[in-house]
């Protein structure tokens, strides 16, 4: 059976990875973007033109998510999967506490982790509509105050941290509604985020993380989790 997916940050790397495959799948995608005349977003309509929606989203703004509600609505009113995969992370994340530019990390507090939150209230009541949907934020093992050994990156590290305890919350709102929600480390992927000598090609990961979905169907299942599906501590 065909899903509705909604993919925030669709325009390259893991996100555009996403929207590939699913379409590959025969599913149908609306491709959150930022800029709609993005070249790789346009190619992939030429190719999926009935199954790509491309979509105007900005995570970091709610007028522009309250927009794209607007136009998916046009579409449908129901989402199967909806996949919170838009992030940044800043150079100046990498600076030491003296240096840090504190300022600077309510951008990425904003876009990594009130931006997910923000476009699942938005699009809550096409979610209830489904009969199996599940909600996918897109963390890291850099959100984990268990494993953490950093001494830097304070903004992306504390915001996907925030980002796991949203998506406990939202668990535990919406287990009545029979809403499965994750929190998922996709790996160190070879993408404009995680430079050219990380370990995983995005769209290989991309399948894996497809296939992992698939599987979680049980509320009591963890929802922190690696790529490989292994419980991550929190
Ligand atoms: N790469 C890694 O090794 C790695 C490791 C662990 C976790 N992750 C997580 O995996 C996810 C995907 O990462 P990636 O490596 O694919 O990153 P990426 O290549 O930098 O792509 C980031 C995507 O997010 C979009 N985006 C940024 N700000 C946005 C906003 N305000 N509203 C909507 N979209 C926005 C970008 O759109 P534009 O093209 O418009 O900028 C782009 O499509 C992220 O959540 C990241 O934190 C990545």
């Amino acid at each position: 059976m065909k899903n509705t997916i909604l993919i925030t940050g669709a325009s390259r790397g893991l996100g555009y990875c996403l929207t590939n495959k699913y379409l590959k799948d025969g599913d149908v995608v609306f491709a959150g973007v930022r800029d709609m005349t993005d070249p790789n977003i346009i190619k992939l309509k030429k190719e999926y033109p009935d199954t790509l929606i491309p979509v105007e989203l900005d995570v970091s703004e709610t007028n522009s998510v309250n927009r794209a509600v607007n136009s998916i609505s046009n579409y449908t009113d129901k989402l199967d999967i909806l996949i919170n995969n838009a992030a940044i992370h800043n150079s100046s994340s990498f600076e030491i506490l003296e240096k840090a530019d504190i300022d600077d990390c309510m951008d990425v507090y904003n876009v990594n982790c009130l931006g997910a939150i923000r476009v699942v209230k938005a699009f809550i009541h096409f979610i209830r509509k489904s009969i199996s949907a599940k909600i996918i934020n897109i963390s890291s093992e850099s959100g984990s105050i268990t494993e953490c050994k950093r001494e830097k990156e304070y903004d992306y590290c504390m915001s996907k941290a925030a980002l796991n305890m949203g998506t406990k919350i939202l668990a535990n709102y919406l287990k009545k509604d029979n809403i499965i929600v994750l929190a998922v480390h996709p790996g160190w992927m070879r993408t404009d985020m995680g430079g050219s000598n990380a370990r995983f090609d995005p769209y290989e990961t991309a399948c894996r993380l497809i296939e992992l979905f698939k599987d979680r169907n049980d509320h009591d299942q963890p929802i922190f989790i690696d790529y490989e599906g292994n419980e991550y501590p929190w």
